[in-house]
């Protein structure tokens, strides 16, 4: 690894990885050197790489299976649906429904039963200025915390709305509706336990409707409390795109926001791909999460019982 080098790029996360070109098979030493070094920063950001949507799916698949996006299959790639398209461009004559994704702070599928791992964007065009992305810091939001907050927290699962995207409604009814009846709410615990550092994190974001056990009413100022909290400017990493660049995060302990700092009628195109979770959630719905159980064997195993049972008392 003669030319790698990793170089913090915030301090609440962030570091940018050069040396290394990600068109081609990348050895298993570099691979490792990256794992631990995305571990440690969070977020990284692989400055001057040239990928199409397969060569991302080859680098990506290196930090676990891919998610094919049955969550919104009309926001895939044409040419491999293991690939989204993040894109203000039109088709069919209309702006494509992702335009406005993410302008909102939030870890990424969070409201399927399944919230993705990673996720690696690739920048193809760009604006002339602006389009950043912001990450923050789970982590730091959790430890930051008093020792009762987190113990409370700790107790607590919430429930994730989809309905909550920013902007979902500007994509027009059709393709709202058709989102909302794909990802019916899910409930994932409020602290994460992240399998590979060891650290809690905080799992609660802007598309958080309210907790389990908790009114609508008590839990909103929680909520918002929380949100302010965990994005305050020194938790936070903002990243300014240059065309070329992929930038991989962790969904397990980071949130993020698409600033939409940018004029409208500029061209912003990224392709993604997300990583599956390493963890499943459940559906709100009981009858939901019951066939969850039946239907998906290998998730069941992992999803709560009695956390669902509890749910009919
Ligand atoms: C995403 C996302 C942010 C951006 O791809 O999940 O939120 O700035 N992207 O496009
Ligand atoms: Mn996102």
């Amino acid at each position: 690894m003669p030319n790698l080098t990793i170089q913090r790029v915030g301090h609440a996360c962030g570091a940018r990885v050069t040396g290394v070109d990600l068109s081609r098979p990348v050895p298993a030493d570099v691979l490792e050197v990256l794992r631990k070094a995305w571990l440690e920063h969070l977020v990284l950001v692989f400055p001057e790489q040239k990928l199409d949507p397969d060569s991302l799916v080859a680098f990506t698949r290196h930090f676990g299976e891919l998610d094919d996006f049955s969550s919104q299959p009309f926001n895939r790639h044409p040419d491999n649906k293991e690939v989204f398209l993040l894109s203000n461009k039109k088709k069919d004559g209309k702006v494509f429904p992702t335009y406005n994704a993410g302008q909102n702070w939030h870890t990424d599928l969070s409201y399927t039963t399944r919230p993705a791992k990673h996720t690696a964007v690739y920048c193809q065009e760009k604006p002339s200025v602006g389009g950043d992305t912001m990450f923050a810091n789970m982590y730091l939001a959790y430890e930051t915390l008093s020792p009762k907050m987190r113990a409370f927290l700790d107790s607590l699962e919430a429930v994730h709305d989809i309905s909550l995207v920013a902007g979902l409604d500007q994509r027009g009814p059709e393709v709202a509706n058709e989102f909302r009846r794909l990802n019916p709410p899910v409930v994932h615990p409020a602290v994460r336990l992240h399998p590979e550092s060891g650290r809690k994190a905080l799992y609660v974001n802007e598309r958080v409707r309210n907790f389990l056990g908790l009114s609508e009413e008590e839990s909103r100022p929680i909520v918002k409390f929380l949100c302010e909290h965990s994005v305050q400017p020194r938790f936070v990493y903002r990243h300014y795109w240059s065309l070329g660049d992929l930038v991989m995060w962790d969904n397990r302990c980071l949130v993020h926001l698409a600033v939409g700092d940018y004029d409208p009628a500029e061209i912003r195109h990224m392709i993604r791909t997300s990583g599956m979770g390493d963890y499943y959630g459940r559906y709100l719905d009981p009858e939901k999460a019951v066939a969850q159980m039946k239907t998906a064997p290998e998730g069941a195993a992992k999803v709560d019982r009695k956390a669902v049972s509890a749910l009919h008392d």
